[in-house]
């Protein structure tokens, strides 16, 4: 199969035409489930709560549900439900409903919650005859409408911010048997067939549906909302497009081969949140559910979407988002984020899913990946590279060939005879290795894994219950059970140093292929009727007795990183913090690994999608995220090269990878002028670490996005709404990375001209009055990046081979002037790779400017970390007044301090102040 891929790709690298093969893949039409649903609009919806059977137990409110029969005469009910409405901290609200009685347990996603949700109070305000109304403790209110249901969520203004079911789309259909009848010609009893029920056909697999039909839908409506944003991975824009008269947006975690731009197809990673935005709120819908889902989105503002049928349902309301998702099976589990503002959203959402955990340093640096670095004098002349050229680098990635056949936690000892002499002369040099292990186990008798899980029963298992065996990189392989946690165990175990030899330390992991891609598997996965570990009550069986991989797909890839995580953290007892990339991705994954956006190409679409698709990334959780620099497939002159390296440096995940069929790129094979902009795209990220590592360390505690789409600052600024070429770094630094091919100056919007607010160019200190576009010259040397006036940035500019190297380094400080003349920053100091921070081992300093005074203060008071780093300049831009003497007092020793005037931009230099960052200091200035 590889060999094939491998033919294919040489034949479409000599024809040129890469592009996906829809057939492989599903359209809704062809999604039983997702047309069925689509098709289905009725005009009432068809479901009603029963007023007498409301009750509040706790911060919940339970009530029964029915169906009714809207065409009988008699109020003939159809099926029972049980809603429970629930309160939860911080603007939170859950909605759960599933069958009063369901033939078997519906799955509920197992990992995505990083634990349960902290309660709020709930009131019961009222009761009427046909309505509830609830409260929680912020203010916001719930009017749920009996019949036909509805709920309807308010603001604390008290608008109406969400509306479920407002266009009765609301289903959950009932688990049941196969029907039967009696047969006229023979009088048997036999099972009526009843069309796509009970089995469905995709190309040549056919999926068995024990379980029958168990789709769920809702609708939600955003009045007021301008744009909705979120239920990543796609490649169309950030701001989601109406779907009407095209596909849905799709989630389902699958390995799309040569996948396209402007897209809604599914991708590697499915996150099932949404967020409706608008100048007067935002709101979020996070859908728990790990199932196959479609999206469809209707933006009233959409011109061709107000007709007139639209005004009459909606009064001519132009400003409104309506969302209709649609699972395969699972329970209806939505978690209402009431906002009111982009950031209380995104925080809402890290709240119940997590946060990314402090990354350990040397991973925000600069990756050096490639399919494949073929032995240990190729890993080593391309260590050397680094240096011969001067180039910063933290790390080398070992790709799928370094193993013994693709057989994982082995090594291919002709051309890897000595890992730990390998990974001992990276270290030596201040950098790491990574290597990648997939979920796919090679079925080779002798193989330990193999046998190992066979002789257990870790495999995930067929729909005849035998060991599923699919095809991948190994050729014939199985897949091991992490829903079985002896079975995540198990793999945790395999990371240990004694069991993966040559490991360390410094060795961390990149787990890949895990959608669970399979080359011979319906779209690319294995088939929805596999059955997965289920820990049942003794007794149960048939379809009670396992999980279908259905209702877990996108929830596979997390199990999987989950596991490699705390292998990770067990190998060293829990003393250094690991470094996991993922393709696949789910609500919660970022609590575990980095993400990047998988296969793409070395064309300039795919370069600017890299921004796009990282900050719907980032405001699903996963702020860790970058894509192949330099694009996987096909080979990157050197333009695009130099663009994709000035870009990366500026986002959060920073590794050149490519095909093992492409021509070598390491980046002293461009011509010299190429080499120095790249050179100096990689200097310019190591020089902004501790401003990453800042950032990161913020993230993890306020769960917010450390790349950010202008909305999240500008939340009233209409005009940033639609903009994705451009995005924040926390809420410092501007970038507009040169994502167009032979552009000599690209429009840049800068934001908060109601603020008065200012942009600093970081290369010539030049500050813009924030007012819209302005129009930026882009020789190849320029990388638009800009630095908000009030902000202070720390900068080590030092050239080193690696971070590590950088620890001791002297600090730059950027002072960036507001129109008040006053700014403030951070910075966050610790190792850089262990868990002492958690014992107060770290620094989390304030900078603050006035004109009177510059102070460094420590925000963790106890701060006790010895750093040896000091301060060798700081540099004042926006100065109109300078002060004639600046002393510094640290502890009990004064020092008078040498200034410098660059009268042209306004800059002013302190020179030398050599203070050191373990302890506070100030500044005093006179005039
Ligand atoms: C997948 C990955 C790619 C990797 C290749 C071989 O295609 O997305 O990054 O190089 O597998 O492991």
């Amino acid at each position: 199969m590889k060999t094939l891929r491998c033919l294919l790709l040489a034949f479409l690298a000599i024809h040129g035409s890469f592009a996906v093969d829809r057939n492989n893949f599903k359209t809704c039409a062809q999604s039983g489930f997702c047309k069925r649903l689509r098709e289905q609009k009725p005009e009432k919806s068809q479901y009603a709560l029963d007023l007498t059977s409301v009750m509040v137990q706790g911060n919940t409110l339970f009530a029964n549900v029915e169906t009714i029969d809207r065409e009988s005469e008699k109020r003939t009910v159809l099926h029972k439900y049980v809603l429970k409405l629930s309160a939860i901290q911080d603007g939170t609200f859950r909605v759960e409903m599933d069958e009063a009685e369901p033939l078997y347990p519906r799955y509920v996603p197992q990992l995505a919650l990083k634990d349960t949700p902290v309660p709020d109070k709930l009131n019961l305000v009222s009761k009427d005859d046909n309505r509830v109304i609830a409260t929680n403790s912020q203010g916001h209110k719930v009017v749920i409408t009996a019949d036909p249901l509805k709920v309807e969520f308010y603001d604390k203004s008290g608008d109406v911010a969400l509306v479920m079911n407002e266009n009765s789309q609301l289903i959950i259909e009932p688990l049941r048997k196969k029907r039967e009848a009696v047969d006229d010609e023979s009088g048997n009893v036999v099972e009526v067939d009843e069309e796509g029920t009970w089995g469905e056909n995709f190309k040549s697999h056919h999926d068995s549906k024990p379980r029958g039909n168990e789709a769920i839908s809702m609708d939600f409506s955003f009045p007021d909302a301008e744009q909705a944003y979120g239920i990543p991975e796609h490649t169309d824009k950030v701001n989601l497009a109406t779907t009407t008269s095209g596909e849905p947006y799709r989630l389902f975690n699958l390995d799309v081969f040569e996948f396209e731009l402007d897209s809604r197809m599914a991708l590697y990673a499915g996150i099932p949140v949404l967020y409706a935005h608008g100048t007067k709120r935002t709101v979020g819908v996070f859908w728990h559910n790990a199932a196959e889902t479609w999206v469809d989105v209707v933006n009233y503002a959409d011109s061709n979407v107000v007709s007139s049928l639209v005004n009459l349902v909606t009064g001519g309301q132009k400003q409104r988002v309506d969302a209709r998702f649609m699972s395969e099976s699972g329970v209806l589990d939505v978690f209402v984020l009431l906002g009111d503002k982009p950031k209380d959203v995104f925080r809402q959402y890290t709240a119940l899913t997590g946060v990314a955990p402090l990354p350990p340093k040397f991973s925000l640096a600069y990756h050096q990946s490639r399919w494949n670095y073929v032995d240990e004098a190729d890993v080593a002349s391309v260590n050397e590279g680094f240096d011969t050229h001067d180039i910063p680098a933290d790390s080398i990635w070992l790709d799928i060939e370094y193993t013994n056949t693709k057989k994982y936690f082995t090594w291919d000892l002709e051309k890897f005879p000595h890992p730990s002499e390998m990974v001992s002369n990276l270290t030596a040099k201040g950098r790491k290795l990574i290597v990648i292990i997939d979920p796919h186990i090679k079925r080779e008798a002798g193989y330990f894994l193999h046998e190992e899980a066979t002789e257990r029963g870790y495999y995930v298992k067929n729909k005849d219950g035998k060991d599923y065996d699919g095809w991948c990189w190994p050729g014939s392989s199985s897949y091991l059970d992490f829903l079985n946690p002896l079975v995540s165990q198990y793999l945790s175990e395999q990371y240990r140093y004694d069991k993966f030899v040559g490991t360390s330390k410094d060795v961390h992991i990149w787990n890949d292929m895990n959608e669970p891609s399979v080359f011979n598997g319906p779209e690319i996965t294995m088939p929805k009727d596999n059955r997965h570990y289920k820990e049942s009550e003794s007794g149960s069986e048939g379809p009670a007795a396992y999980w279908e991989h259905r209702h877990i797909h996108n929830e596979y890839g997390l199990y999987y990183i989950r596991a490699t995580h705390q292998g990770m953290l067990d190998r060293d007892n829990g003393k250094y913090r690991p470094f996991v990339l993922t393709r696949a991705g789910f609500a919660g994954s970022q609590r575990y690994a980095a993400i990047w956006t998988g296969d793409n190409m070395a064309e300039w679409g795919f370069l600017s999608a890299s921004v796009s698709m990282c900050l719907s990334m980032a405001i699903a959780g996963m702020s860790f995220c970058g894509s192949d620099v330099g694009g996987f497939f096909k080979y990157p002159e050197s333009e695009l090269m130099t663009r994709w390296y000035q870009a990366g440096a500026y986002q959060s995940f920073f590794r050149a990878h490519s095909h093992i069929e492409t021509k070598r790129r390491e980046p002293w094979l461009y011509d010299a002028d190429t080499l120095a902009l790249i050179r100096d795209a990689n200097r310019r990220r190591y020089a902004l670490l501790d401003f990453w590592y800042t950032l990161f360390f913020e993230h993890s505690r306020d769960g917010l996005p450390v790349m950010r789409p202008l909305f999240q600052e500008y939340p009233d600024e209409t005009a940033v709404f639609t903009i994705d070429n451009e995005y924040l770094l926390g809420d410092k630094l501007l970038v507009r990375p040169v994502l167009e091919q032979g552009v000599s100056s690209v429009k840049v919007y800068l934001p908060g001209s109601r603020t008065r607010t200012l942009w600093y160019d970081v290369d010539t200190y030049q500050a813009h009055q924030a007012n819209g576009y302005i129009n930026q010259e882009t020789p190849m040397s320029k990388i638009p990046v800009y630095q908000r006036g009030g902000t202070v940035l720390p900068r080590k500019e030092r050239v080193r081979r690696a971070s590590a190297l950088m620890a001791a380094d002297p600090y730059t400080l950027v002072v960036a002037l507001d129109a008040n003349n006053t700014a403030s920053g951070t910075l966050y100091i610790d190792d850089g790779e262990t868990y002492e921070y958690r014992n107060n081992k770290y620094i989390y300093a304030k900078l603050e400017y006035s004109p009177e005074i510059m102070s460094y203060t420590f925000i963790n008071e106890n701060a006790s970390y010895a750093t040896r780093s000091w301060v060798e300049r700081i540099v004042i831009a926006g100065i109109k007044a300078p002060p004639k003497t600046a002393k510094l007092t640290q502890g009990d020793k004064q020092t008078s301090l040498l200034m410098t005037l660059h009268k042209g931009n306004d800059v002013l230099v302190i020179r030398k102040p050599g203070a050191s960052m373990a302890k506070p200091w100030k500044i005093n200035f006179s005039y």
